[in-house]
């Protein structure tokens, strides 16, 4: 499984990618909306000139023909710009749409099998189902992870599918072991997922060693 870093924080991207573990972005609205009023163009080419894989931007538009428009421009900001559409009837026409033209979408807001089989039909490139959503609404949101991945697999469908909305690190490990082909993942995950109170131990210890065999 990849990871993709779920911001909009230019810093969150520039400290993740030191790593060399993200190779991807998501953005959306509500992630912008914490960055002060920075140009959304300007922080997309911000995080493309730091991250060299897809970058996801997403529309705002509610009309087919204008989430075309808007997807167009977007798709302009850089080559690796990703357009998320969410999932509905005037999304579904414009994913189509927009697909055939070339340019790469990300279906956001999945939150079922049969909307990914929709989007995945007409041309996405990722599937986006949200996990901790479901979750927060008492759903198994995995659950839909493994149904996309079986959906896609099954039918030998282009689209990946995208783990979006992954909360804590045990619904990253879930999305990999559910055969995810990204996760996309808040900065704050990096440290919880590389946290284990053994591993500190074990590093105490050998250097308390190390001190005895003369080493340092
Ligand atoms: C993904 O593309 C979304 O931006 C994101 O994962 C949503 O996560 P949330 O449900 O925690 O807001």
């Amino acid at each position: 499984m990849r990871l993709f870093l779920d911001t909009a924080s230019i810093d969150e991207v520039r400290a993740a990618a030191r790593y060399g573990v993200i190779s991807g972005v998501t953005t959306n609205p509500s992630l912008l909306a914490k960055e002060g009023g920075v140009s959304y163009r300007q922080r997309i080419q911000e995080i493309a000139s730091v991250v060299d894989g897809p970058i996801s931007a997403e529309c705002v538009s509610r009309k087919a023909d204008d989430l075309v428009a808007e997807a167009r421009e977007l798709a302009s900001w850089h080559p690796n710009v990703v357009v998320k559409i969410p999932i509905d009837s005037e999304g579904l026409e414009a994913i189509h749409r927009c697909s055939a033209e070339g340019i790469k979408i990300n279906v956001t807001l999945v939150f079922s099998a049969n909307q990914a089989l929709l989007a995945a039909l007409a041309g996405a490139t990722f599937l986006s189902p949200f996990v901790g959503r479901l979750d927060d609404v008492s759903y198994d949101g995995m659950e839909l992870i493994r149904e996309c991945v079986h959906l896609v697999e099954t039918h030998d469908l282009p689209a990946r599918v995208l783990a979006a909305s992954l909360r804590h690190p045990l619904h990253v490990a879930q999305a990999a072991a559910a055969g995810a082909h990204i996760g996309t993942i808040p900065a704050a995950l990096i440290p919880q997922m590389l946290k284990h109170p053994l591993t500190d131990i074990g590093i105490d210890r050998f250097l308390a060693d190390a001190r005895t065999a003369g080493l340092i």
